[in-house]
């Protein structure tokens, strides 16, 4: 089913090819949210790229704009509101310009009706269980505006749930050098306050074959560093026929030659198992690099949060973890606001954070999203008081993170050069436990691996030089 589904999707990319050809057509996706959402985005423009568009970086100038949305969190949505707003002069003016907008927001269904009555001039919608038909749904609009002479207002189609994964579809990298690899999809753990669950639908994970397959595809396209990716890999093999641990599959991918390092993201606290420590403690390919989401400190607040751990559990598991594994960081996300959240529940958060000696901590305010079990709850905080336990996590964090990255100043570590700094004549480079080094370099270095001597500590990154 899944190969005839996909020679359907590749004539329409063929049938877009032969409307557009001519007419020296550019397209942008923007992207929101995850590692997940990055990885659907350049399968998105991989297909824009193959039916006959010039794929460019701004928004403005393009004649068809994607919107891959995030709804992880409420600021999320507004901001694509910003932006879909800032088009609707060009599109005013422009009546073949394209907008679309996919993603995990449009698989609300509030959400998808207040863009049909508020921004008309938007073409395309469809969701995340739908990524696959974007050639059927793109030729469906291209036809309407440049056959049709626009008769048809819009293009939407979102579903509830989908079997159909499609991973061969033509895919355009940002990187050459490295490549984010899906191994599952969705997540079943409901915690309490994500709409992940709802909107990315049930766990489904690939076949192990198909994922070696297409590792070693990439690598022999020149790829150096690949990133397993999944909401929950800890309990990757799930549902599956073979009989297969997130452990194994991390081993296999790493064994693969000439594949330099292997990532992944992101992993689940209650499954990450004594396996998997030995597994990345034996496998120098496996990075030294494990973000393990902490959430709270506090065990009230994580039985409320559905997270299934205890904050002694979680210790016990950072200790294991920086005993076995050497030199390993560890990073995390942590919600203040949780509506059953008091004072000294943050404290218990704040303590975590010094127990645990977080090298990074990514921050967020509690967003109530609607269907979501803790959306029925009353906060029992102002929202004052959030700010301020926010304003203390953001010292506190800074505090600790900038302790763990002090303790490697005067080394040498092996890192892959990614890109260009910011500063003119400067490069980024990322050591294996995910930090990184800015070094004066030329740019045809980017792509390589080279050890680095870390010269300074600026709080979360390097000033580091070649030490070659
Ligand atoms: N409010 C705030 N943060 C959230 N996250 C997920 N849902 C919410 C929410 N409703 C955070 C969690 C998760 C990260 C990706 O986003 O910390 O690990
Ligand atoms: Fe959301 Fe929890 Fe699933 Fe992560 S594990 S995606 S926080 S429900």
């Amino acid at each position: 089913m899944i190969d005839g589904i996909a020679k359907i999707e590749e004539s329409y990319i063929d049938k877009i090819y032969e409307i557009i050809k001519d007419k020296n057509l550019t397209a942008t996706v923007v992207t929101f949210g995850c590692q997940m959402n990055a990885k659907d985005s350049e399968k998105l423009l991989g297909i824009l790229e193959k039916s006959g568009y010039s794929i460019i970086d701004d928004e403005n100038k393009a004649d068809f704009v994607l919107f891959n949305t995030c709804t992880v969190r409420e600021n999320a949505n507004q901001r694509l509101y910003g932006r879909i707003g800032q088009l609707k002069n060009d599109c005013i003016n422009n009546k073949n310009k394209i907008i679309g907008i996919c993603g995990c927001m449009m698989q609300e269904k509030d959400e998808v009706d207040y863009i049909k009555d508020k921004y008309k001039y938007v073409k395309l919608i469809f969701g995340t269980h739908n990524l696959y038909d974007f050639p059927h749904l793109l030729y469906e609009t291209i036809y309407d505006i440049y056959v049709n002479n626009n008769e048809k207002t819009k293009t939407i189609e979102v579903l509830d749930s989908s079997d159909v994964i499609l991973e061969d579809l033509p895919q355009h990298r940002k990187y050459p050098f490295k490549a984010g690899v899906n191994i599952m999809y969705g997540c079943d753990n409901f915690c309490s306050y994500c709409i992940v669950p709802y909107v990315r639908g049930r766990e489904r994970s690939r076949s192990s074959a198909e994922i070696i397959n297409e590792v070693k595809n990439l690598v022999s396209n020149g790829v150096k560093e690949v990133m397993l990716l999944g909401q929950n890999v800890n309990s990757y093999g799930k549902g599956l026929d073979e009989n297969i641990t997130f452990a194994n599959l991390l081993n296999q991918v790493a064994n693969i030659d000439g594949l330099y390092q292997v990532r992944f993201m992101t992993s689940h606290p209650k499954d990450f198992s004594d396996e998997l420590i030995e597994c990345i403690k034996n496998n120098k390919k496996i990075a030294r690099h494990i973000h393990l989401p902490l959430q709270s400190g506090s065990d009230k607040v994580l039985s409320d949060m559905n997270r299934k751990y205890t904050k002694e559990k979680y210790l016990d598991l950072v200790g294991k973890i920086r005993n076995n594994i050497e030199n390993v960081s560890i990073s995390t996300d942590i919600i203040v606001g949780f509506p059953t959240e008091d004072e000294s529940d943050f404290n218990e958060t704040i303590d975590c954070i010094y127990k645990s000696k977080f090298d990074q901590v990514f921050t967020f305010i509690y967003s109530k999203r609607t269907g979501t079990k803790a959306s029925t709850l009353p906060s029992i905080s102002t929202d004052e008081e959030i700010s301020k336990r926010f304003d203390e996590l953001l010292n506190v964090t800074k505090e600790v993170g900038t302790k763990q990255y002090e303790q490697y100043v005067g080394s040498i570590f092996e890192g892959l050069v990614e890109e260009e700094d910011s500063v003119p004549g400067f490069l980024t480079s990322r050591l294996s436990n995910n930090a990184l080094v800015h070094f004066k370099g030329d740019k045809s270095l980017i792509g390589s691996v080279m050890n680095f001597k870390l010269d300074e500590c600026k709080g979360f990154y390097y000033n580091g030089s070649v030490a070659n």
